[in-house]
């Protein structure tokens, strides 16, 4: 094993306990996932952890030559499904913007190379009627190396690449797979259920 991969584990495993104990003893609260954004920022700085060569951008699809948007490594996940830290690389050229969605259990972005620009949405509606809900914007927040996002498990965001490649660490309270009931809102008073992410690479 490399010693930045053996570096990488500790640093990670630091990272997840610090993050564990904030929510033990805080609970989830908007202050202690700020707390839980600030520990990931603090990991997210240390770029030589996450070099290219082990996490590359995603491939062009043989079949459709087009690359997927992005790719996620998994870093680190606790036996239970908890705790759930990805890295995030996404590709050059890929400038988008997805649509404003939740996550259904709190989330944590910082910034590890590039930049992402995050979009932050007040809900407008009671939320209590399926298939329907609105959003607007609320503010911007520019993911890079040294600084970050926090959201409740009801917040909601979008993301814009600037086009340029970038890695982002993710951390959700339970992890991807267990978020079947995400949803993305259309824009005309309609949601959808989201897609999990197929793309993710054991990393750990
Ligand atoms: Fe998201």
């Amino acid at each position: 094993m490399s010693s930045i991969t053996e570096k990488r584990r500790e640093e990670v495993a630091k990272t997840v306990q610090q993050i564990r104990d904030i929510e033990t003893q805080d609970g989830v609260t908007p202050d202690s996932i700020n707390k839980i954004r600030d520990a990931l920022i603090t990991l997210g700085l240390q770029q030589d952890l996450f070099p290219e060569e082990e996490f590359p951008l995603p491939q062009p699809d043989p079949a459709t030559g087009k690359p997927a948007r992005n790719i996620l490594y998994l870093l680190s996940v606790d036996d239970d499904d908890r705790f759930a830290l990805y890295l995030s690389a996404e590709n050059a050229g890929m400038e988008r913007t997805n649509k404003p969605h939740d996550h259904t259990a709190w989330a944590a972005i910082s910034g590890v190379t590039g930049h992402e620009l995050n979009i932050i949405y007040d809900r407008t509606d009671d939320g209590k009627t399926e298939g329907r809900g609105t959003v607007e914007p609320s503010h911007e927040i520019m993911v890079e190396p040294g600084s970050g996002v926090a959201l409740m498990p009801d917040g909601v965001h979008s993301l814009v690449l600037d086009g340029k490649p970038t890695m982002t660490l993710h951390m959700y309270g339970i992890a991807m797979e267990h978020m079947t009931s995400r949803i993305s809102f259309n824009g005309d008073g309609t949601t959808e259920i989201r897609a999990v992410n197929p793309n993710i690479i054991d990393k750990r």
